[in-house]
Formats: C-alpha cells, structure tokens, sequence
C-alpha cells in the first residue's frame, strides 16, 4: 500500500520496548473503534475524516475561480484569520512555494496575513505594504464573532471601500459558518462571495476546506494534488493494524513517551519552509491534547539553525522532552558545491556533493547525539516537498491527533481554556453585560 509518510523508528528500541508497544495496542484499536465509530468524544466535529473524498464539488470549482481570480486582479492577497483559521494556509504556502513566499511571487499575488494578532505596530506596517497596490481580501471565521479578525477586518473593509467604492465587495471573499454569524450577517447584506466552514469540522481541522484552499490556490498551488494525497492518507490509514499504519504507530509512541514522564513533544525539521508546517502543528495538537491537566506540550525547532540554541537544552538540560524529527527525503532544489581551487578555507572534504548530502549528515550525527544524550527520537519520513505529499502529511497528523487524544481519554475538538483569555480580554476592555467580571478583575490587576 502506498505510504507518503513512514515512520521509522529504529532510534526509539532503547527507550521504547516491543513489549510496550505490544502493550497499548488494545488502546490503539479502542481509539480507532471511537473514531469510526463515531462514538467518542466530539464526535459531532468528524468531518475531517472523510473531506478528501466528501466534499462540495461545486464549492471546490467556486474556490478555483476565486483564486484565479484574484491572481488576476490583485499584487495583494490580506488574509484575514486566527488559528485554525489562517495557520493551515500559511504552513502550506510556505512549505509548498517557500518562507519567503512574497519576495519570490511572480504570478501570484503577495500574501499577507492579518487579524492573528492585537498589534498596531504589525497592522499598520501590512497597511503601508498595500499602498498603491490592487488588493484582495479574504476574511476568514468559522465563528464569525473572533474579536482579532473581527477587528482586522473593520480596518480592511473600510480601506477596500475607500479604494473600489461600490466594487470592494467584489474583491472582499467571507469564509465562515454557513448560516449563523456577524460575518455571514454581513457578507449576505454586501454581497461578497462567501465560502462555508462545514459544521462538522473544527477550526484546526480544516486546512482542506475553503478556509485553507483559497489562499493556497491563490498561491498557484495545485488544490487536486492535494486533496488526492489527503484521500491516500483515508485509504492507507483506515486500519487499526500497526504493522502496517504508521500513523497509529505513530500516536502509539507518542501515548507511551507521555506514560515515561515525556512531557514535551519537540518536532524538528531541517527545512526552515517547514517552520510553519510547526506552528499548524502545535495549534493542532496544542488545543486538541490540552486539557484536563494532561497532554504533551508541543514545541518545535528548525535545525541545525536550533541546534545553536536549543541544541544544549536538547542534549543535556532536563529529560522532558523527546523530538518528532520530520526527515524530507528529497528538498524541493539543491545546490552541488564545488571544490575550491585552493581549498582556501579547508572545506573541500564537503565539495563535489549536494548541500542535501550535509544537511542528512547533520541529522543523523544529531538524532545519535539527542539519543546518546537520552532524549527519545522517533523520525518521520517524507518523501518529497509538493501538493500530494503535503495532503497527506496534513490527514497524517489530523489522524494522529485525534487517536493520541482518545488514548489520552480527552476530547479532541473542544478548546474551552481559548475561551477564559476572552472572557477576561471582554471584560477588560468593557463590553456590555461583563460589568461584574470587570470590577472582579480590576482588583486583581
Ligand atoms: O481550532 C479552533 O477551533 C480555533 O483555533 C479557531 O480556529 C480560532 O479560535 C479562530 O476561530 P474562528 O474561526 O471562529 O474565528
């Protein structure tokens, strides 16, 4: 069976026996039953499971004629989002085109995210970057009501209305609910073209809906190789057998590193387009495993950039920790160095070979080095950069997720501590009907 990501786990037998592994796999197969069962927790927010096979085709076509349309009509795309609501398309941007997207669009437009933070510092430099420019705007809440992209988009609209007049609604594009919502009240009234959050999938879980796919797709990226590695990824992980689902195997390790007292879950990659891919990581497995008092908490470095930071930490600070190292087998270019006539820096023992070749040699001397120095690595193999991989990679670790939370014995698809941060920030700042929480909190301040 076709396999994107392989897990290989050759560096994991010291700290991890057969027997443990052996040892949890009844769990592993009682996750799976919940899961497909739809009977666990959250199980109303199942969506995910089946998107690449179960999706709006119609939508899917509406989504391709609006990116078309805005790398035609606009230098600039403002994505407007928090969260699940924007992590997706950024990781995939720049994992799949490159971190320094912008600087190297041709025939896409720049892409600029907005509404994920409360700085003026940060708004008003993206407002400066849109002078003289032709801007698209795509807003995106499933709730409608977040107040960071609430805010932005005020800002926005305004700035679309006094540039188009009248033809701003036809460059503003809503991604929210399908019926409830301030954004969707408003969309309706000015008539921008809106796209739908379905129901059933949470906002960490839905990179492959509209909510990621437009911006990628505005990005020039291929949204049908994606959706096809994604629906690999359904058939080639729909077993509960580990021999063969390195996904399960996967959520199997990382169940019982946590039991050893492994509290963090650092995911490594070599490939700094991969920082990103991190972050949609962290929220992912961040907000699903959280909660009551249990989870890994999940961090992430790029190396060997981190390695001269974190990299002391890593080998010999506390044993809290152990890495996910993401292997990609083969990077999107490489660079063959060549020998230097002189060797006036005494580095022609690395020439005449692929910088691809050294950065492999970092990764394996570090995963020997963190192993000898007791950190646990388990290593993810994936085969290439590009759309299929990439799709499968995103349902890889959406699976993942969700089995390591039922084994966990939490719920997946709720976030309720996002909502006590809020609830203070409302208070705070005076919103009707939070007077009593306001004087409660000002005395502690
Ligand atoms: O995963 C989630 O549900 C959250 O992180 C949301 O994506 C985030 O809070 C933004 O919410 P909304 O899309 O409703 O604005």
């Amino acid at each position: 069976m076709y396999m994107a990501i392989k897990l290989n786990d050759r560096y994991i037998s010291s700290f991890v026996s057969p027997s443990e592994l052996e040892s949890v796999k009844s769990q592993v197969s009682a996750a799976h039953g919940l899961l497909h069962g739809r009977s666990g927790q959250g199980s109303d927010f199942l969506g995910w499971l089946d998107l690449p096979e179960n999706y709006d085709k119609n939508e899917f076509a509406r989504i391709k004629s609006a990116a078309e349309k805005i790398k035609k009509d606009s230098d600039i795309l403002i994505v407007i989002g928090i969260g699940g609501s924007y992590l997706g398309a950024r990781a995939a941007i720049e994992f799949l085109r490159s971190s320094n997207y912008n600087e190297l669009a041709k025939d896409t437009p720049r892409i600029y995210y907005a509404g994920n933070n409360i700085s003026p510092s940060y708004l008003n430099e993206i407002l400066s970057l849109c002078e003289g420019k032709d801007i698209s705007v795509n807003v995106i809440s499933k709730s409608g009501t977040t107040t960071e992209p609430a805010l932005a988009f005020r800002i926005f609209k305004e700035l679309m209305e006094s540039k188009y007049g009248a033809d701003a609604a036809k460059r503003i594009y809503c991604t929210t609910d399908k019926s409830k919502g301030t954004l969707k009240k408003l969309a309706d009234q000015q008539g921008y073209e809106t796209f739908v959050v379905p129901d059933d999938v949470g906002g960490r879980f839905s990179v492959l809906t509209a909510v990621g796919l437009i911006p990628i797709a505005a990005a020039g990226c291929d949204l049908d190789a994606i959706m096809a590695g994604a629906g690999e990824a359904r058939n080639a992980l729909a077993t509960d057998n580990l021999e063969t689902n390195d996904c399960y195997k996967y959520a199997a390790y990382r169940s019982i590193l946590n039991r050893k007292n492994k509290a963090v879950e650092m995911l490594v990659s070599y490939e700094p387009r991969f920082t990103m891919m991190a972050e949609w990581y962290k929220q992912l497995f961040g907000e699903s495993e959280g909660k009551d008092q249990k989870g890994l908490f999940p961090a992430s470095a790029v190396f060997s950039t981190d390695l001269h930071s974190l990299g002391q930490f890593i080998q010999d600070g506390s044993r809290v920790m152990f890495e996910t190292v993401v292997d990609i087998k083969n990077p999107d270019k490489d660079y063959f160095i060549k020998k230097s006539p002189d060797n006036f820096d005494g580095l022609n023992f690395l020439s005449e070979q692929n910088m691809s070749a050294i950065n492999r040699k970092a990764l394996e001397g570090t995963i020997l080095a963190h192993t000898d120095g007791g950190t646990p690595n388990l290593v993810l193999e994936l085969p290439a950069v590009n759309e299929h991989e990439f799709g499968y990679m995103v349902y890889f670790f959406e699976k993942a997720c969700a089995i390591s939370a039922y084994m966990l014995g939490v719920n997946p698809f709720d976030q309720p501590g996002v909502e006590s941060y809020k609830k203070n920030m409302f208070a705070l700042l005076g919103k009707p009907g939070f007077e009593a929480e306001k004087a409660a909190l000002e005395k502690k301040l």
